[in-house]
């Protein structure tokens, strides 16, 4: 657990739920926990991606994977054991909440909960082993991207709103923000398993294609794919305008998960 936890990675979701909460000035210690718990749940859904029976990956966050460190049945454990202590460290930060501080505690878990679950990230991630081997409709396509990718990264900033008691108007504009963010961050990783350096990504490139996957850059092409990050970055940072808070911060991290090279 420790071996991949403390690998590396570039903990975006965290930070994203983080400085969505900081730029709503809404109380960061409070969403401590949820973005700890967050970035564990996060690390053992890519613990069990590499596995054999999955993508069958041998580096992640510039490292061996966790099985080929520690074999298959730790890394099982492994990801099982990260789940399981995410969701106990979440429950952590209930202490010392009250009334309306601890419902919203446990409205934003329950959002990480069912975004992490059959209808998010783990329904995402049956839908993409089940585009293997064959052409999949558009529809598809976006069922996979907004499931197994972006529902947490939308878990994230609904958090950080719902922490923070923001208005629903910016609630909104936020969720506009995060679908856009976390498709092109989709398409990016896409792109990247392609155009991308190993060293830098610290993953394999070609992982897609060994597994005749279906991704968005297999479906319309790379020049589509890149247009498509273009333009759902400037929608993302359109999304922040009108609203009355700091969001530099925000703009910022679109415009690097857009352009991002790892
Ligand atoms: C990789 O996520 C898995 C996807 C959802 C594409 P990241 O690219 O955020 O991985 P780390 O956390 O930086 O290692
Ligand atoms: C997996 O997508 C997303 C997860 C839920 C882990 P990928 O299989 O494309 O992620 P990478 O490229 O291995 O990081
Ligand atoms: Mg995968
Ligand atoms: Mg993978
Ligand atoms: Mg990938």
């Amino acid at each position: 657990m420790k071996y991949s936890l403390f690998a590396g990675g570039k903990r975006l979701r965290p930070i994203l739920m983080i400085e969505t909460c900081r730029a709503l000035e809404g109380d960061v210690n409070v969403i401590m926990p949820l973005a700890l718990g967050m970035e564990m749940l996060h690390t053992y859904s890519l613990i069990h991606d590499d596995l054999p029976a999955m993508d069958n990956d041998d580096l992640r966050r510039g490292k061996p994977t966790n099985h080929k460190m520690f074999g298959e049945a730790t890394a099982i454990l492994a990801g099982d054991g990260l789940l399981n202590f995410g969701v106990e460290t979440m429950l952590q930060g209930t202490k010392g909440l009250s009334g309306e501080r601890l419902s919203n505690y446990i409205g934003a878990m329950k959002i990480i909960m069912s975004a992490s679950g059959i209808n998010g990230m783990i329904g995402g991630q049956v839908a993409d082993m089940l585009s293997e081997e064959r052409v999949i409709s558009l529809e598809e396509m976006d069922y996979i991207h907004l499931h197994k990718t972006s529902a947490l990264l939308e878990a994230c900033v609904q958090s950080g709103c719902i922490i923070a008691r923001a208005e629903p108007a910016t609630q909104g504009r936020l969720i506009s923000y995060s679908q856009r963010i976390g498709l092109a961050f989709q398409i990016v990783d896409d792109i990247l398993d392609i155009e991308g350096n190993e060293e830098e990504l610290g993953k394999p490139v070609g992982s897609d294609e060994k597994n005749h996957k279906s991704t968005f850059v297999s479906l319309y092409g790379m020049e589509a794919s890149k247009l498509k990050v273009a333009e759902l970055e400037h929608e993302a940072v359109g999304m922040l305008k009108p609203i009355g808070v700091n969001t530099n911060f925000l703009e910022k991290l679109a415009r690097y998960i857009c352009q991002r090279q790892k």
